[in-house]
């Protein structure tokens, strides 16, 4: 094969190559057209994707040298130093190695700080986190000390909670009177009962079922949401869309009026503009630091799409990924899949290909999660297959690629996925991967610089070699996944209208997966999906 012309989908940055086998073939696929750019935007129901993480994750020192990047250009010119900010908060910010606000923390500092409701936007990966705790625990410090919850912050995930907490204490390391509590699903709730009681804690940071738990059963818990001063959305277009909106609706219910309330996230749509007076007073301001013009993503990050039939996904994966890990020893991927089964599936596939791989979804342990999220970030020449629960607002250093596997549910989703990579100015790529009638998802990004890439021709050697690692998969791994498929595909608007279609495609899907007949469904789980009598579809 020759190099692609034009193209080379090898990032900018220096990378220390492997010798490249000269059949190996171009790194990336070629190019062929240039995407049009346009604004109509179609919106697809959210999947709700009640998944989430208990991992306590240990964010990495950085300093910016370290955070460097091709472009500088996430940091502003202000040092921490010229700003209002106390000599306690100030150490902890030297300790954490930062020295230079980025271009957010610059823009909603001043404003926070004057009391002002703020609703955010700012690219993934540009220091939103800091920008929302360091004018809280501000304004925190100079409360008198109190065992009342003085800022809430409340996120979509359970390891984005754990994370933020990490980022607070980093802030909070010289306060004495601030301290700092999660509270997350999955873990055990006496445990987090006993821990508020015997150290209560100014600050805690949780997610929105959780909270809500301990509203309902932790004595003394509602006195003491009382006392919140700040209410942090984080990820806040995720947490008023429907999945979330109730939950967060009651517990605001619970939270006195005049408090300051600031909503953060990558992506504003225009409804949550609209239901932003839902949590924040009329005359909030709205900072968005993505300059008219510009895209939702960072230009440094190569978008690409493909489109395929899914009889090839599996050695299209293959061939990117040893093709990727061939260029770039340093190679730390991640693939986003539809469902948490469809993700155990191609984790256990992929591994039957002896690639380095972990897994993180809903439906591993607890403990798993926490030791493959810990890995992850620490390491590189891995693999991570994931489900949604790593869609949002983690911040793993130095992504070399992120993969899309099938549908996203929406643009947002596409959006905050691509952003694992290309965090703090630096490089990175992003591939996704479509069958060929999910190609309408394009209308939804056509204003996004995603070029169409051609699959790669995948050698019948490879794909015979792929097919066996599907067949080494466990039926009920197949099973599954096949039942997660009809249940994702299903709540498509865009999918489901035409059921026929959708079984046969259902069918393509379990082929692809080399199951010469469909698996059967229990006939509750078919009811369930308003399926039962459709032609085509085996019950049990
Ligand atoms: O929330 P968002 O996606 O905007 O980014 P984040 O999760 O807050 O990550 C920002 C990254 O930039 C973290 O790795 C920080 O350590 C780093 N950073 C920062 O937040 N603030 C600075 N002034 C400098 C670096
Ligand atoms: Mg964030």
């Amino acid at each position: 094969m020759s190099g692609s012309p034009g193209y080379s989908g090898a990032p900018r940055r220096q990378r220390r190559r492997r010798p490249r086998d000269a059949e190996e073939g171009p790194a990336f696929p070629r190019v062929v057209t240039n995407r049009a750019r346009g604004a109509r935007e179609v919106r697809q129901e959210t999947v709700v994707q009640a998944e989430a993480m208990d991992v306590d994750v240990d964010v990495e020192k950085t300093t910016e040298a370290a955070a460097g990047g091709v472009d500088g250009s996430y940091l502003s010119d202000t040092r921490f130093d010229q700003c209002n900010v106390s000599p306690l908060s100030l150490k902890g910010i030297h300790d954490a190695g930062y020295e230079r606000l980025t271009r957010v923390q610059e823009a909603t500092l001043p404003v926070i700080l004057q009391g002002k409701d703020v609703l955010a936007k700012a690219k993934t990966g540009t220091g939103k986190t800091v920008a929302f705790l360091l004018p809280a625990i501000e304004l925190l410090s100079k409360l008198p000390r109190s065992t009342s919850i003085n800022l809430l912050v409340m996120l979509p995930t359970r390891e984005l909670a754990n994370q933020v907490a990490v980022e607070a204490r980093k802030l909070l390391k010289y306060h004495s009177t601030l301290d700092v509590q999660v509270v997350i699903g999955g873990t055990r709730l006496p445990q987090e009962q006993r821990s508020m009681k015997s150290s209560p804690c100014q600050i805690l940071v949780a997610t929105p079922g959780r909270l809500i738990d301990h509203l309902d059963n932790t004595p003394g818990f509602a006195t003491r949401i009382k006392g919140v001063k700040v209410l942090v959305l984080d990820e806040a277009d995720r947490l008023l869309d429907m999945g979330f909106r109730r939950d967060i609706e009651k517990i605001i219910s619970f939270i006195p009026k005049g408090r300051q309330t600031l909503l953060f996230s990558a992506t504003v749509p225009a409804e949550v503009r609209q239901i932003s007076n839902l949590a924040m007073q009329k005359d909030y301001k709205f900072i968005n630091t993505v300059q008219e013009g510009d895209e939702e993503t960072h230009s440094q990050v190569n978008q690409m799409y493909m489109v395929a039939s899914l009889d090839m996904h599996f050695s299209i994966l293959y061939d990117l990924l040893k093709k990727h890990a061939a260029e770039d020893v340093e190679y730390k991927v991640i693939i986003f899949c539809t469902t948490a089964k469809f993700t155990k599936l191609v984790a256990e596939v992929l591994s039957q290909l002896k690639l380095n791989i972990r897994q993180i979804h809903s439906r591993i342990s607890q403990s798993a999660r926490t030791k493959v999220s810990d890995e992850f970030r620490k390491s590189k020449g891995l693999i991570l297959v994931s489900s949604d629960v790593s869609a949002r607002g983690v911040d793993y250093p130095d992504v070399s690629l992120v993969i899309q596997v099938g549908l996203p549910s929406d643009r947002q989703q596409y959006i905050h996925r691509l952003g694992r990579t290309g965090r703090k100015g630096k490089e990175g790529q992003g591939i996704l991967l479509l069958a060929p009638w999910e190609k309408h998802f394009l209308n939804s990004v056509n204003d996004l610089s995603i070029l169409e890439a051609v699959a790669p021709s995948v050698n019948p050697s490879i794909q015979a070699e792929v097919k066996g690692a599907v067949r080494k998969v466990d039926m009920s791994s197949k099973e599954s996944a096949y039942q997660a498929w009809l249940g994702y595909y299903n709540s498509n608007k865009t999918v489901n209208r035409d059921k026929p279609r959708l079984v046969k495609l259902a069918e393509e899907f379990s082929q692809s997966m080399g199951l010469e007949v469909p698996p059967a469904i229990p006939k509750l789980i078919l009811r369930k999906m308003g399926l039962l009598n459709v032609a085509g579809l085996r019950s049990s």
